[in-house]
């Protein structure tokens, strides 16, 4: 066999072995083992010993995670943690611990066994398999939707900065995040904005830990959270809203069912900023994330990832116009500037 045939077999195999890497992911986070070997070395043994499992198995687990560029063995049992496999620690700034659990949850592994039948049908394999939305789902089990909400906010940690950052907040004077989740995104925009007041709108579930995080970053006198349903309303008094990262929940009608709220609640000179991942015409092999976003939302919630132009149609059909559209504008999301027409 030619080495160009054994390479391609080895890249189709390496892409097999993604749901054993996610797994053993999932598993890494749940064990803490990045908090337990944070800054240094430590042994499979005294590893084994702190999680209550099996040494050479574990050992086994752990040198996977190495030959995946998670760990590194640098002598044989004793494991120690590369750049990226540093992201797993539950207190490091920019941990992606909360979001390796929620997207490696067992909910997670079981919605995807529901591929088929979203792929066949159009419909969500969330719903198929556990029998409600998953947005429902949540809203009766508290501890998964208290890890959601966190893997959210891990996740919108560093595109908030950058959203603070590109867009121009000196005109406005109150922001509305809808779908704002536990406040992450509204606190970085205050916090940069001293002159701003704000509130984030969400479920019940949604907005749970908000206060929290409102009054962790000092913001308890000029932002509030809101419960609400934004398929009923959301609130009137703002002059600029925010939606990051909601779109992709929804199919068609239901998103555009949204864009109907906030046209018919927000004043009629009121700003919208949709920022999400805007996807490409046609797909590329490289920056898989928002393709694997895309077919995620359709087996969690029978929602997708769409281009600038599908953006175009479900804002005109909904009574908004296109200002202006910032590509790439807050890392890898844009943001689509948009008023009521
Ligand atoms: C994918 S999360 C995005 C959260 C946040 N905007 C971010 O970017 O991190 C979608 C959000 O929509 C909220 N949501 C879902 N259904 C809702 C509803 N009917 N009314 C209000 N918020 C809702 C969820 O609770 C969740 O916080």
């Amino acid at each position: 066999m030619s080495s160009e045939k054994m390479r391609n077999r080895a890249a189709l195999i390496e892409r097999i072995g993604g749901y054993m890497t996610a797994h053993a992911l999932g598993l890494a986070a749940e064990l803490e083992i990045a908090d337990r070997i944070h800054g240094g070395v430590c042994t499979s043994a005294e590893l084994a010993r702190e999680t209550g499992t099996h040494e050479p198995s574990l050992r086994r687990l752990l040198r996977l995670l190495a030959a995946v560029g998670i760990t590194t063995e640098p002598a044989p049992g004793r494991f120690g943690l590369t750049e990226i496999g540093d992201l797993l620690r539950s207190d490091s700034p920019d941990s992606l611990y909360a979001f390796t659990r929620m997207f490696c949850h067992e909910s997670h592994f079981r919605a995807w066994l529901g591929l088929g039948h979203s792929v066949r049908t159009g419909e969500s394999g969330w719903d198929h398999v556990f029998g409600a939305n998953i947005y429902a789902y949540l809203a009766d089990n508290p501890e998964l939707s208290a890890l959601f909400n966190q893997a959210m906010s891990q996740e919108a940690r560093l595109s908030a900065g950058q959203i603070a950052a590109a867009y121009d907040f000196s005109d406005v004077t109150t922001v509305v995040d809808v779908g704002g989740g536990d406040g992450t995104l509204i606190s970085a925009i205050l916090r940069a904005n001293p002159h701003l007041k704000g509130i984030v709108f969400d479920s019940p579930s949604g907005v749970a830990q908000a206060d929290g995080v409102l009054a962790d970053a000092g913001l308890a006198d000029r932002a509030e959270a809101v419960a609400g349903d934004f398929f009923e309303s959301i609130p009137a008094n703002g002059d600029l809203y925010l939606i990051k990262s909601v779109f992709q929940d929804w199919d068609d009608e239901p998103a555009k069912a949204i864009l109907r709220t906030c046209r018919a609640h927000m004043p009629p000179t009121a700003t919208l900023l949709i920022v999400g991942s805007l996807l490409p015409e046609r797909a590329a092999p490289g920056d898989p994330i928002m393709f694997f976003t895309d077919v995620n939302m359709l087996v969690n919630s029978g929602g997708r990832e769409r281009t600038e132009a599908h953006f175009r149609t479900l804002l005109a059909e909904t009574g908004f116009a296109v200002k202006s559209v910032a590509l790439r504008a807050a890392g890898p999301l844009s943001i689509i500037e948009t008023r009521p027409a």
